[in-house]
């Protein structure tokens, strides 16, 4: 069980306290934040005079029109401006780039700013985004989007549009980003969100130029991914026969006594991690092992190492149920991962590892028979050579293992990647960091967007704990206590929203965001380009396109 974290007397005061500081900033940089309100900020901005207009006549230039991933870049701006402002926005040969009134997208193998980055410039006589891969392109669009009026948002015409017409202000801008992992989590376990929302989800955060979306598909309460070879995870595991009311921390516990749940079949999942590749989002699909693991074993008993029966879990928290480390399991669980591999093209296969009592093994006599045979250091060893079996599996299909940090129990392995969350166990960061192992930071105290994000007496009902707007603004992915090598493995950050308590879409859109606007610039930005105050002046310009897109932010 995560513990508990109330709000502090002492964090109260400082959430009432957290009236905007007066900034350090000077008018220009001030008014540079309302022109080119820009989130994340970009590497380098070069504010210049003028602006483009976007009229009936400007045509939209891609390099490569053969190419669908340099036309989605395109059309990922290109295609709501077209809705809201009626104009055609026709597409033109490459050559026509250099008449003037075009929007250009360039694949340009001399940008030389990695595989993210991008150029952008806009000026009276055009825009111009060039980048050496169509992600570079992708997230130029996203930043040109950010530059457009806001109206272009709405998804549709209404009047003549804004005032001072379809304009973009003149910039030069070079761009790319400071982390290769730029995470958001959703569980869809403890509550179910259909392929619509999934997508809304992934669509919104590719415009922050997120790129990994964690999709937590297993847990306790609810397996979520169609398996061919074992339909009963869905028939039976997709489903619970109530939940929890309320906080788990009101006693006694009482639940609803409705049957609950829900599944992607794996068409689904295949229209999903399409729909992301486009946007340049790679999914890190989790398959919760060993422990987690209530559901799978409510439908395959026969893999589970406890006395009784299981069901699918009612209540929140962690339970006894695991994995019974048989030869069968394993073959269970590789023909899943078989079929997870088939569906998600990505390099890294999540295996949760976190969370998982140990009391049922030390009571089976095949677990403590196994412990003997291999010569393992008790159930932490037990655990370790469990992990360290399927990574294996996973690598020799090209594959890689992430887990919970709990997986350095009994010794990590060095080619896994570490997803740390617990800050009270910085043994296991440490650990990580001199093993160099790929390190992937979520810590609970201020990446855990099911926290409270303000005084819990004005907010829906949440897990506990406090992480607030500036809290996230000011996280550091890179442990100061970590050397340069050690920072080099860090891979970037992540938010994780765990799904106890987000009982409907709104309440995920709500606890995301604007957290993780926020989040993005940690992920994007220069450290040294991360300025509160800058943020601030940049964020009500954010916060109009998400009225504007429906986004039930808090
Ligand atoms: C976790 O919060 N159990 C990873």
């Amino acid at each position: 069980m995560r513990p508990r974290l109330p709000l502090s007397p002492a964090l109260l005061l400082g959430l009432l306290m957290a009236i905007p500081a007066a900034s350090p900033g000077t008018a220009r940089a001030q008014s540079d934040d309302a022109r080119y309100p820009v989130v994340p900020r970009p590497w380098s901005l070069e504010p210049r005079d003028g602006a483009f207009t976007v009229g009936e006549a400007t045509r939209l230039v891609v390099s490569h029109p053969d190419s669908a991933s340099v036309v989605a870049a395109a059309e990922a701006w290109a295609r709501r401006m077209r809705l809201a402002t009626g104009y055609p926005l026709e597409l033109a040969a490459p050559g026509a780039a250099s008449d003037g009134d075009v929007v250009a997208f360039l694949l340009d193998p001399t940008v030389n700013r990695g595989p993210e980055g991008y150029r952008l410039e806009v000026s009276a006589d055009g825009v111009e985004v060039r980048a050496a891969t169509s992600a570079g392109l992708f997230y130029g669009a996203q930043t040109l989007r950010q530059l457009s009026p806001a109206a272009m948002e709405r998804g549709g015409r209404l009047g003549d549009g804004p005032p001072g017409g379809w304009t973009i202000p003149a910039v030069a801008i070079d761009d790319a980003p400071r982390f290769s992992w730029r995470g958001l989590h959703l569980d869809v376990s403890r509550h179910f969100f259909d392929v619509a929302f999934v997508k809304r989800y992934i669509d919104l955060m590719a415009t922050f130029k997120f790129n990994r979306f964690h999709w937590h598909l297993t847990d306790d309460q609810g397996w979520r991914i169609e398996i061919e070879a074992y339909p009963r995870l869905t028939e039976v595991g997709a489903w619970r026969d109530g939940t929890l009311l309320g906080h788990y921390g009101n006693r006694p516990h009482t639940f609803d006594g409705q049957r609950y749940g829900g599944y992607y079949t794996q068409d689904e999942i295949r229209e999903v991690v399409a729909y992301a590749a486009e946007r340049h989002v790679t999914i890190v699909p989790e398959i919760e092992m060993p422990g987690h693991s209530s559901a799978a074993i409510a439908a395959y008993p026969e893999f589970g190492c406890g006395e009784g029966p299981v069901e699918v879990a009612q209540l929140w928290g962690v339970f006894e149920d695991i994995y019974c480390p048989q030869e069968e399991t394993f073959a269970f669980l590789e023909t899943v991962l078989d079929e997870v591999m088939g569906l998600f093209p990505g390099p890294w296969i999540h295996i949760g590892g976190d969370e998982a009592p140990k009391a049922q093994w030390e009571r089976s006599a095949l677990a403590q028979e196994i412990i003997q045979r291999e010569g393992l250091d008790g159930e932490h060893g037990l655990q370790s050579w469990f992990i360290r079996r399927i990574e294996g599996h996973l690598n020799a299909a090209g594959r890689r293992l992430i887990g919970w940090d709990e997986i350095v129990e009994g010794g990590l392995s060095p080619t896994a990647t570490l997803m740390f969350w617990r800050d009270w166990n910085q043994a296991a960061l440490e650990l990580a960091a001199t093993q160099g192992n790929d390190i992937v930071m979520t810590p609970n105290s201020v990446m855990y967007f099911d926290h409270y994000q303000a005084d819990p007496a004005g907010e829906p009902v949440a897990f506990g704990g406090s992480s607030t707007l500036e809290d996230v603004y000011a996280f550091e992915p890179i442990p100061a206590s970590f050397d340069a090598a050690a920072g080099a493995r860090v891979l970037g950050a992540q938010a994780n929203l765990w799904a106890e308590y987000l009982t409907a879409p709104w309440k995920v859109e709500y606890m995301a965001y604007p957290r993780a606007v926020a989040l993005s610039e940690v992920v994007w930005s220069a450290a040294e380009a991360r300025d509160w105050a800058s943020f601030q002046g940049r964020l009500p310009a954010i916060l109009e396109r998400l009225d504007l897109l429906g986004v039930r932010y808090r």
